[in-house]
């Protein structure tokens, strides 16, 4: 009898990767990871108390912990391990709540349907549901809080590290566009007790910042502006800042954000742009990944340096300097070219 070949066995594990995904959605959901936190529990205690089918739970848990997620300490009893503490609810490394994005039914169907926009060239997103991800999030306001938590999950930690590449002390005003409820400027604002900095983002999702801005206790410090960033930016900020805003948009689009921007920089701001920035060849990177959510889900896509420093020219900005500081994520600092 002949055994599968390793690349047999790995295509396997690849194709089952999605039913990892979804286990996590079901643990975050439930918040299965903040009831383990006094100790491994049985299942049928977790089922009862969250209200689901004690089998199917077991099922799910055993099949994480399979992975590292959870830990069946004995028969039908799991305890937690560092991969699950990350799914706890609002801890620093939590990401409970972009675990919870995976499972919106339209975004999963959209992602599901990857091969439509790889023969059209067009999000399957508006294929599947007619409207922009945008716009369903406008008439979804259940939605439109998970996301923003899940944003802010990966604000608070991966992109408020990105910005630790740039130092900020000279800075006096900043403005983050596309901020949305304001977790990164939050985290900015907690880090530099002399900075002031304001959240501008659409009327629907910045009207939420205040509470995130006044839950760090730095809202005396913030300023919260709603408007469209392809109509105009705030002018007089000293830094510009904009975190995973133009991997969303087609170059067009990117260069008419720019553009705006440009207008609002003074001589001496800076822009920073926060971003994956795709290396070339065949190196892993989370960034040709996340590509594809750009691909099924918005007209964007995630750019090379090169195509970034094409973009901030065409807008009459110059790249000054890159800092690729984490695995997935850039920093990009463009000054105005005259
Ligand atoms: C991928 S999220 C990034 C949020 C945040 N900067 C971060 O890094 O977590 C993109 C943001 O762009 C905002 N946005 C989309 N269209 C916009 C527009 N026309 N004007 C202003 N903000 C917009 C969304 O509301 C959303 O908050």
């Amino acid at each position: 009898m002949t055994t599968a070949s390793a690349p047999y066995v790995e295509m396997m594990r690849m194709l089952h990767a999605p039913l990892i995904t979804q286990a996590l959605v079901v643990a975050a959901e439930l918040g299965i990871a903040d009831l383990l936190t006094g100790g491994p529990r049985t299942v049928e205690s977790l089922a009862a108390e969250v209200e689901v089918d004690a089998d199917g739970l077991y099922r799910v848990l055993r099949a994480l912990a399979g992975s590292g997620v959870f830990c069946e300490v004995s028969a039908r009893t799991f305890g937690s391990t560092p991969l699950a503490d990350t799914l706890r609810a609002g801890g620093e490394h939590s990401l409970r709540n972009w675990a919870r994005l995976w499972g919106l039914p339209e975004r999963h169907a959209a992602i599901g349907d990857l091969l439509h926009s790889v023969r059209t060239g067009q999000p399957s997103f508006e294929h599947l549901h007619g409207l922009s991800w945008w716009a369903q999030l406008a008439t979804r306001p259940d939605q439109a809080a998970v996301f923003d938590a899940a944003m802010g999950d990966l604000a608070r930690r991966l992109h408020a590290a990105t910005v630790d590449a740039y130092d900020l002390s000279g800075v006096g005003r900043l403005l983050d566009i596309g901020g949305g409820r304001g977790h990164l400027v939050a985290a900015l604002l907690r880090r530099y007790p002399h900075l002031r900095a304001a959240v501008f983002d659409q009327p629907e999702v910045v009207r939420h910042a205040w509470k995130v801005l006044a839950g760090a206790g730095v809202a005396d410090r913030g300023e919260v502006i709603s408007g469209d960033f392809f109509t105009s930016v705030p002018a007089g900020a000293d830094a510009y800042l904009m975190s995973m805003i133009l991997h969303d948009w087609n170059d067009a689009q990117v260069v008419g954000i720019l553009t705006n921007t440009r207008q609002a920089m003074g001589e001496h701001s800076e822009l920073l742009v926060v971003d994956a920035i795709v290396p070339p060849g065949n190196t892993a990177h989370d960034g040709k990944l996340r590509d594809l959510i750009m691909l099924t889900l918005h007209p964007g896509r995630e750019r090379t340096e090169a195509e970034f420093a094409a973009l901030f020219a065409r807008a009459g900005l110059r790249l000054r300097e890159t800092r690729e500081v984490a695995a997935s994520t850039g920093l990009l600092v463009a000054v105005r070219a005259s």
